[in-house]
């Protein structure tokens, strides 16, 4: 177990974030790129895709569980922004679904140029249940986050070397990772983390969203580590957080009346889905830095420090162990596939 952020200090970071911090919408030039948002149908990914088109991105791709859902998000973004239909494709990607991912990379292989990847699509439940060989918000969160990641960074790169472009990677992390601290871990002993995210009855019921989101951050801290930016492999990987956003996450988390009775209370801080989808955006503009990015948390549309769930040697042991699991995972799902890091 790692040592989380101390709850009172979380909440002044977020109170801070959400009130004071003021986020304009992105302005970047997108012009000749394509570029993929996973789970765009709805929430934050749709409002993401639609200022991709209108920053005048050449394609963007609505990477979607459901084709009919990223038909009608296409539709909308169409409508509001006025643009061509053929700026827009719709492909099936289900995180929950390894065959899914393995051909959705498939697909991206064949792409022509791709520059900029945001893996957006996320799940926060409480209901137990498995998707694959894991807990269902393992499966989707983290493992499947990263086989995204993993499959779509040689496209990256060959793209990046011929168009001469600085290409982006980011994952949708949140800001309770900070939060997180793997309780799990104390179950598993000195076996597999894996094994003991896995039962049930280790299971803290609302600790799992901050801790997939934790593990998310080691994953792709160590993915940036292992996939440093150079001539060969101009790739800047982040992770990042829009803050709390009014969207569709919390649909399977508690019934409905509550859930309609806190977003009117939340809502008072909560950002727009437009708002979050823009930072979503910013994260992946042509312009961000190498050396401000690459491997760190954006948050407030910046690099935001580690907490100590990463920094503390716990954080860091903990970190290291669960990726040697997690890599050697994908390596099984698909074959290959972390032959991409150095
Ligand atoms: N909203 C916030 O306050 C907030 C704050 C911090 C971070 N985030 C993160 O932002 C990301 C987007 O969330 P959101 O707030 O926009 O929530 P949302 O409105 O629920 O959207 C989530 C998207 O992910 C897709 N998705 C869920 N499971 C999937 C799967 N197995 N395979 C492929 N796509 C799947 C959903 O598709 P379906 O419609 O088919 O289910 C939907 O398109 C998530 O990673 C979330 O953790 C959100």
């Amino acid at each position: 177990m790692s040592t989380p952020m101390g709850g009172g200090q979380f909440f002044l970071m977020l109170m801070k974030s959400q009130f004071f911090v003021k986020i304009p919408l992105p302005t970047s030039d997108f012009t000749g790129q394509t570029v993929i948002v996973t789970g765009s149908n709805t929430g934050l990914g749709l409002e993401a895709a639609r200022h991709l088109v209108r920053l005048g991105a050449a394609k963007v791709i609505l990477a979607v569980r459901s084709v009919d859902k990223g038909e009608r998000a296409a539709e909308s973004i169409l409508k509001s922004t006025e643009k061509t239909k053929n700026v827009i494709e719709v492909w099936q990607l289900d995180l929950g679904n390894y065959e899914s991912i393995r051909a959705f990379g498939k697909r991206v292989g064949g792409l022509e140029r791709l520059d900029a990847v945001i893996q957006n699509a996320g799940i926060n439940t409480l209901e137990w249940s498995t998707a694959e060989d894991n807990e269902t918000t393992l499966t989707v969160n983290v493992v499947g986050a990263v086989l995204v990641g993993l499959l779509v960074l040689p496209k990256l790169r060959e793209s990046g070397k011929k168009f001469g472009t600085k290409n982006r990677l980011t994952f949708v992390g949140s800001d309770l990772h900070y939060v997180g601290s793997v309780k799990e871990a104390k179950q598993a002993g000195s076996g597999s983390l894996f094994d003991a995210l896995n039962k049930k009855q280790n299971r803290k019921l609302f600790d799992r969203y901050p801790t997939t989101k934790l593990l998310l951050l080691y994953a792709v801290r160590e993915i940036a580590r292992r996939s440093p930016v150079t001539p060969e492999s101009p790739v800047i990987i982040s992770c990042m957080t829009p803050g709390a956003c009014k969207s569709d996450l919390m649909r399977d988390e508690i019934p409905k009346i509550v859930r309609i009775i806190i977003q009117s209370i939340m809502g008072l801080m909560m950002r727009s889905t437009e708002v979050g989808g823009g930072m979503l955006v910013d994260a992946v503009r042509p312009d961000r830095g190498i050396e401000e990015t690459h491997g760190a948390f954006l948050q407030d549309l910046k690099v935001f420090p580690n907490g100590p769930n990463v920094e503390s040697a716990k954080g860091q042991d903990l970190a290291k162990r669960f990726n040697e699991e997690l890599f050697a995972k994908l390596e099984t799902i698909s074959p290959g596939s972390t032959g991409v890091l150095q």
